[in-house]
């Protein structure tokens, strides 16, 4: 395996800083957004206004295209019946964001909505189903890769396990089994995030880093197209995509590409903040960590909690396409709902001590994987990487705790993405 994953490689710290990445988007949320998520649902469970406007946080940049109201929805209820009416409520909304355009470079299913977006998403879900993540994706990928970050931390004292760990493990699992060398992973991510930057690159910016991710995937398309491997690009280069009318035919070179640059992009930012976040709630209440310990049956338990009680991304949007009624309160055709999920997670009607983390608290779905037609593709892989993860720090370092001696870590950020400023460990 090749040593970019190890490497003391400067980029890392650029790429991975939850504060530069939210100052990218023009802010920063150094509260703990929960106290204001709770005031406003009990509030009302859908409001007027863009969640921003309902924070009194300035637009920094115009997001989408088409000046339009927004509505929130915060009630477990409200956001639940959005996210899984598409219909109603359309991820169509992404077409009218020009950063998603320019990165993904064509249509994805993250805009498709109906039989469009079904029939898209069958071309990848056979491999992102639970039994591939945990065999597959784990095996091929994820084993090798958290082997050697643990190697890399073995003789030392302390360590940042949001840099050092969580920022690498999932940009490499997810560039490698698309299908792109390791060494270009890095590469890769930083094009993309000149992509979406938030207020749009400069032409030149945008072209540079455009061919940039064409040529990288491009290459590995055109490769895989005469001498098949074992990665995502080989799997969408075999299958065959349901046409309207019920033929078949193969994916185009444009299709595999925009789909395959919205899960590097999808996959690399989100598991790292969530795992820093994972491993925050853990080692900050020993008890839990405890429990874990004795019973490792819990790992799922445990992860699902922490992306119940503090989901990395709390929100995203969606166009209301008719007038409706969500969760009691009118919501006309036209306007773009926001969905926070982060408020809904910890809704007092669906969850008692919903600002606890408890990974023993009775299981029931929760929002921050999304629900419904658009439910994260790479939740079971993200999960599977997280299990591995967390079952190699239990295994490896017995006495793994918070270090008393560095700053307390936060989970700040932007609306759009929040994580840890740090994870400071003991190791030994
Ligand atoms: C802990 C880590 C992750 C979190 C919290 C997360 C969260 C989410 C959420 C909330 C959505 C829904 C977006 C929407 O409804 O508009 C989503 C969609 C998506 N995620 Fe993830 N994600 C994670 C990891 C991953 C990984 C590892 C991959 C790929 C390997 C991935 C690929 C995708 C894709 C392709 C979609 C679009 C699905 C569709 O539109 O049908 N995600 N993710």
């Amino acid at each position: 395996m090749s040593d970019a994953v190890t490497a003391d490689d400067p980029r890392y710290k650029e790429l991975f800083d939850v504060r530069t990445e939210a100052l990218q988007g023009g802010y920063i949320l150094e509260d703990d957004m929960n106290q204001h998520f709770h005031r406003l649902r009990s509030e009302a469970p859908v409001q007027k206004g863009y969640l921003r406007e309902l924070l009194d946080i300035p637009e920094h940049h115009k997001k989408f295209a088409t000046p339009r109201a927004g509505y929130t929805a915060l009630s477990f209820e409200a956001c639940n019946t959005a996210f899984r009416d598409n219909e109603t409520f359309s991820s169509r909304l992404y077409e009218d964001m020009p950063g998603v355009q320019a990165g993904f470079g064509g249509k994805t299913i993250l805009q498709m909505v109906g039989p469009e977006h079904r029939r898209y998403r069958a071309t990848l879900q056979p491999m992102f189903l639970k039994p591939k993540a945990f065999s597959w994706w784990r095996e091929r990928w994820i084993d090798d890769i958290v082997r050697n970050l643990i190697q890399s931390l073995k003789d030392q004292e302390r360590a940042d396990l949001n840099l050092q760990f969580c920022a690498r493990m999932p940009v490499h699992t997810v560039t490698r089994g698309v299908g792109l060398e390791g060494e270009d992973a890095l590469a890769f991510r930083t094009a993309l995030q000149t992509m979406m930057g938030q207020g749009g690159p400069t032409p030149e910016a945008a072209m540079q880093a455009s061919k940039t991710i064409d040529d990288l995937l491009g290459a590995t398309v055109r490769r895989r197209r005469e001498t098949p491997g074992d990665d995502v690009i080989s799997g969408l280069i075999a299958t065959e995509l349901e046409q309207e009318d019920g033929s078949r035919r193969p994916l185009t070179d444009q299709e595999i590409m925009s789909n395959c640059r919205l899960i590097i992009l999808a996959g690399g930012g989100t598991t790292w903040r969530q795992l820093g976040i994972t491993l925050w709630a853990l080692l900050s209440r020993p008890q839990q960590l405890e429990a874990l310990r004795a019973d490792r049956g819990l790992m799922e338990a445990a992860i699902d909690e922490a992306a119940r009680w503090n989901p990395t991304d709390p929100y995203f949007s969606r166009l209301v396409t008719c007038d409706t009624v969500l969760d009691g309160v009118e919501v006309p055709a036209g306007v773009v709902l926001d969905i926070c999920l982060g408020a809904a997670n910890r809704d007092p009607a669906r969850w008692d001590n919903a600002d606890d983390y408890d990974l023993l608290r009775p299981f029931q779905s929760h929002l921050g994987f999304s629900i419904g037609p658009h439910q994260c593709l790479g939740m079971n892989g993200a999960k599977a990487e997280m299990v591995v993860s967390l079952n190699a720090f239990l295994d490896e370092f017995p006495n793994l705790r918070l270090d008393p001696d560095a700053p307390a870590p936060q989970l700040v950020g932007a609306l759009e993405g929040r994580g840890m400023t740090a994870v400071p460990v003991r190791l030994r």
